[in-house]
């Protein structure tokens, strides 16, 4: 019998390392995001938050508001180790108090209403105040929604830390329209998607909700993204028919309590192909008729819809223009069939053809522009941050400004198409400021692009900001663990541009990881050098388009003879012996030309146009002189060779993270820095050799020898890269 017991606790022993130990392979996937809610760790702040908060009360109920009462039973008793729940009546201390006026009887007797009013429908309060004579933290706004983006803010706090003593917390999004863009396709892969295939499941759709859909909703609503477009820009009509509506309407449903509208991708050949209709001409009233009618149908579906993106006259995607219309006339069409239902129409400027002698990089202004003023009020044209394409570094597009007439909306990418796709560590907030703080000019200093976009300087009614996503169905989201920080900081700059790259690094570093400083600092320095560490191996000085054929990965600066020259990478760099870059100025294409004239002045002259856009705007001799004293060419090799040498830096820095991160999120973000490293490596000695090909100059002195022939690098052709 002894033996029997002896034996049993030692089998139950066994499970129990067995359970322990599968707990540890499967737990740090990164799969939790920068919603983990560890128990805290530092014990002071434990105890003063416990003394703080030991019960929530929120009265009424809703959809939304069952959302809420779920993230506050994940969260709080993990963060603090307590049984915190939900109690009907305010007790002696500690309570949270979460609602609207209209539900919460207790936040409508305080005296919130001047607060609210500047609030709009989605912003919240957070303070600490006597409610009934007792102090407690009230979470308010004038919807549900807006509980639940302060709910979130309030976690935050907890997790990165902050003091909670005295609340007084105020906070409204300044764009209106913060939207994911999906580039997936109906069989699940996901044009330049790099981790994994599509999160949607068209094939068990409508009927099975994976929990993975929540968590995606709860992780956008965690940084007030608001929107979400299903389907890539390269649109397959199919998605319009009822049978893939009803999966679609199953998504929208499971979105709608974490205040996430869904939005379409529309192909403008739908009428003719799905449609049976001889045209698909804008004007044509059949047409018209076809799109209103779908459109209702929708809203049978999804009474919520947000309406369509639409990629016309495109990369080969049809548009009004096949019919000799304008994208006015397109963008009209569809957005008079949404518009009683209160949709919207996000028509991209993302246009240029092959077959016009013009720099590509001014087509989409020369077509924009004189259509300002032409658009229905519900439609928003949608620019790409750079005058090109997401390229590791772009002057801001010079449509910003340009269009007082027309909500502009902008276009980030989250996925590093051009950035070291999911292998690198490059945190894009960087980036992205530097394109929001630029200035246009449009009137005067101080017209930022920001200002632009969030509707100020023209008082656009509809602003927006979209984000190509960077998710995929890979256990941790986006690849690498590091791509999180991408979609985490386009949610915070969408909610409010103001906040710096070094602000979100932290708040991400310290929910994603801990809260200590001697990893979050020099983490965080990773973090924030790691954009210009790229530029610089891969396209310092201005250089763009270089990259590897179609697949645009690793580097490609001698891609020519290809069907469609300005797809090719001579075509942007123009190397020769005399020199290399694209005179863009008046002497040459007079893209300059396109931005206000303070701005024109400054990057059209050579002394003033800011280093890193220098090849960008001019063609240079390889011995000009820079800023920093040396000639061109050894500048260019100094920063082939500094970026790679800074990839070095981030792996040791990593490397002594050793003690704060668990193996399995230590030992991904490892390997991919290795890998980052042989990327550098390969992108410094490809270009360098190509270039020297032209610049016939030697490799100054003190840089090591490129590691084999330039022969070498041009025949290596990597196959089945992922994203097409
Ligand atoms: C890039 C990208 C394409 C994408 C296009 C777009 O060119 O390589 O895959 O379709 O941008 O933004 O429409």
């Amino acid at each position: 019998m002894r033996n029997n017991i002896g034996k049993n606790i030692c089998l139950f022993s066994l499970l129990l390392l067995f359970c322990l130990a599968s707990v540890s392979v499967f737990a740090e996937d990164g799969y939790r995001l920068w919603q983990r809610y560890d128990l805290i760790k530092d014990t002071k702040t434990l105890k003063n938050y416990r003394s703080q908060l030991s019960q929530y009360v929120i009265q009424g109920n809703s959809p939304t508001l069952t959302v809420i009462r779920k993230e506050l039973q994940l969260a709080l008793p993990n963060l603090l180790g307590n049984p915190i729940s939900e109690a009907k009546q305010l007790s002696g201390k500690g309570n949270l108090v979460i609602g609207t006026p209209q539900n919460s009887a207790l936040i409508k007797e305080l005296p919130l209403t001047d607060k609210l009013a500047s609030m709009g429908p989605e912003g919240y309060v957070i303070l600490t105040t006597p409610v009934n004579r007792k102090k407690m933290v009230v979470i308010a706004a004038n919807t549900d929604v807006g509980a639940l983006y302060g709910t979130f803010h309030f976690l935050k706090l907890l997790q990165t830390n902050q003091n909670i003593d005295q609340l007084g917390i105020s906070s409204a999004p300044k764009i209106k329209h913060r939207v994911l863009n999906h580039w997936d396709n109906l069989d699940r892969t996901v044009e330049r998607g790099y981790a994994g295939f599509s999160l949607w499941n068209w094939h068990k759709l409508p009927d099975y909700i994976d929990q993975r859909y929540l968590d995606y909703a709860r992780a956008n609503a965690s940084i007030g993204i608001n929107g979400t477009v299903l389907t890539n820009v390269n649109a397959n009509a199919l998605l319009l028919t009822p049978v893939y509506l009803e999966k679609v309407k199953a998504l929208a449903d499971a979105f709608r309590p974490y205040g996430l509208k869904v939005y379409l991708t529309a192909r403008f050949s739908a009428p003719i192909e799905i449609g049976g209709l001889k045209t698909a001409d804008p004007l044509d009233p059949q047409v018209k008729d076809w799109w209103k009618k779908k459109s209702d149908e929708i809203y049978t579906y999804i009474p919520d819809f947000g309406g369509f993106l639409v990629k016309a006259n495109s990369e080969g995607q049809p548009g009004p223009q096949n019919y000799g219309r304008s994208h006015a006339d397109g963008a009209n069409m569809m957005a008079d069939a949404v518009a009683a239902k209160g949709g919207i129409v996000m028509w991209r400027a993302f246009v240029y053809s092959n077959e016009m002698p013009e720099d590509r990089i001014k087509q989409a202004y020369n077509e924009f522009k004189p259509l300002d003023g032409t658009f229905r009020k519900n439609v928003l044209v949608q620019v790409k941050n750079g005058p090109l394409d997401f390229q590791p570094r772009e002057p801001f597009h010079p449509l910003f400004g340009a269009m007082p007439k027309t909500p502009l909306m902008m276009e980030f990418q989250l996925t590093q198409e051009y950035l070291g796709q999911a292998t690198q560590l490059v945190y894009q907030a960087p980036l992205y400021k530097e394109t929001l703080d630029a200035d246009t000019y449009a009137q005067g200093e101080g017209s930022t692009v920001a200002k632009v976009i969030d509707g100020s300087l023209h008082s656009y009614e509809l602003t927006g900001m979209a984000g190509v996503s960077n998710i995929g169905n890979d256990r941790n989201w986006t690849g690498h663990l590091f791509g999180q920080s991408n979609w985490y900081c386009f949610g915070r700059l969408a909610w409010d541009y103001t906040l710096t790259s070094t602000t979100i690094a932290d708040e991400w570093l310290r929910m994603t990881f801990t809260n200590e400083a001697p990893f979050v600092n020099p983490v965080k320095d990773i973090m924030l050098d790691s954009r210009e560490t790229m530029v610089n191996y891969m396209t310092s000085l201005g250089l763009h388009h270089i990259m590897g054929w179609s697949h645009h990965y690793g580097p490609g600066p001698w891609i020519k003879d290809k069907p469609r020259a300005d797809w090719t990478a001579v075509y942007y760099h123009r190397a020769s012996t005399e020199g290399i870059g694209f005179d863009r100025t008046a002497k040459g294409s007079n893209a300059i030309a396109q931005y206000f004239p303070p701005v024109q002045q400054k990057f059209g002259n050579l002394a003033t146009c800011p280093e890193e856009f220098l090849l960008w705007f001019h063609r240079v001799p390889w011995d000009y002189k820079v800023k920093s004293g040396q000639t061109l060419w050894d500048e260019l090799c100094y920063r082939y060779y500094g970026g790679a040498e800074g990839v070095k830096q981030m792996q040791q820095t990593w490397n002594a993270q050793a003690a704060y991160v668990d193996p399995e999120r230590f030992q991904h973000v490892k390997t991919h820095l290795s890998i980052q490293e042989k990327e550098a490596r390969w992108w410094r000695d490809a270009c360098v050799l190509y270039f020297q090909s032209f610049s016939k100059k030697p490799i100054p002195a003190g840089l090591a020898k490129p590691e084999q022939t330039l022969e070498y690098y041009m025949k290596l052709d990597p196959k089945f890269v992922p994203g097409i």
